[in-house]
């Protein structure tokens, strides 16, 4: 005996028969409040250049950045991840201009501040926009170094906390940052500044396209990331990983990728019940826009489709190329 029904009396198919009734029996939805958007920023004035492998997204100059941030809050979208393409002249093996207080992402960050005080800011705290050798840490005898690695982060979270980053992100994977960096906000009186770890990252291929966004990727070369981020066959580690961060103080965790990890944004979700956010990467931007430049996809109807997949998984927000289009789109209704 079913305790739901059965059919004939029971038929699946009358909730589903209009849309007012879809809506109402809906159980997930997205929403413009659910959407960061991650930018690229640039050099110079007046720039805005296609990324060749992330067809609608642009490296923007500071003025350019400020005034789409400007129209992103308009549209609603609450919140921005900067990225910095730092020019090849200034990457070092110590990535000592991460630690420059005039550097893009700083100058970036007080200027969209000034325009726009209420969007909030995502700060990327890593070194690989300024290594020469592409790395997120500083290398001694041939191997990644983390603690001091973590030295830098440390001081690289209070600079940009200090230029009005809201919250900073370290997207790393060295061992004990959140800890260190969330001592050094509070000694330096900014308490109030958010940490987001990027708790679940994954060593994976679908980052290719930000590799070329930032130009990481040919001084990368042939090395890879998986001394410091995850292995893609792991779970249980996953949640080892958040466990410790939110020790440390992380006030938000995030998985990334997202769509093949989905998985693992709802085991988070379940297993702490914290702000669990989810970045749909460069490279399933790329997937997506790829075949729906082909026709091969409906892009904005599959786009939609995927973030709500991480809203069904559990996460409460999601970082998206994708965001002003989405956030179009759901305006349109
Ligand atoms: C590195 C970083 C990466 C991304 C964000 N921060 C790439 C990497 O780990 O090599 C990837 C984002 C994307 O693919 O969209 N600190």
């Amino acid at each position: 005996m079913s305790f739901y029904g059965k059919f004939p009396r029971t038929r699946m198919r009358r909730n589903r028969r209009d849309g007012w009734s879809r809506a109402l029996v809906a159980e997930h939805g997205l929403r413009v409040d659910d959407l960061i958007w991650p930018v690229f920023v640039t050099e110079g004035k007046s720039q805005r250049t296609e990324i060749p492998s992330m067809p609608g997204v642009f490296r923007l100059s500071v003025d350019l950045a400020v005034e789409e941030a400007q129209a992103a809050r308009e549209l609603g979208i609450p919140a921005l991840a900067l990225f910095p393409v730092t020019d090849a002249k200034l990457k070092t093996d110590d990535a000592r201009e991460a630690l420059n207080p005039e550097n893009l992402m700083c100058r970036a960050m007080r200027a969209i501040k000034k325009l726009t005080p209420d969007i909030g800011i995502v700060g990327d705290v890593a070194l690989d926009p300024y290594t020469s050798h592409g790395h997120d840490g500083l290398i001694k005898d041939g191997h990644i170094v983390n603690d001091e690695t973590v030295d830098v982060l440390t001081q690289q979270a209070v600079l940009q906390a200090r230029a009005g980053c809201d919250i900073v992100a370290p997207s790393d994977m060295m061992d004990g940052r959140i800890g260190a960096i969330r001592d050094a906000l509070d000694a330096a009186q900014l308490t109030h500044t958010r940490i987001l770890s990027y708790a679940a990252k994954y060593a994976s291929a679908f980052y290719g396209p930000f590799r070329d966004a930032i130009g990481s990727k040919a001084n990368l070369g042939q090395g890879d990331k998986r001394t410091y981020q995850m292995d893609p066959a792991n779970t249980n580690e996953a949640l080892r990983e958040v466990a410790l961060d939110l020790d440390e103080g992380a006030d938000m965790v995030m998985v990334k990728p997202g769509m093949p990890y989905l998985d693992i944004v709802r085991r988070v979700h379940e297993a702490f019940g914290v702000p669990t956010l989810v970045y749909q990467v460069s490279g399933e931007y790329a997937m997506l826009k790829g075949a729906a430049e082909r026709g091969w996809l409906d892009g904005e109807r599959a786009i939609l489709e995927s973030l709500l997949a991480f809203k069904r998984a559990g996460a409460c927000a999601v970082l998206t190329y994708a965001a002003v289009e989405v956030a179009k789109a759901l305006r349109r209704g």
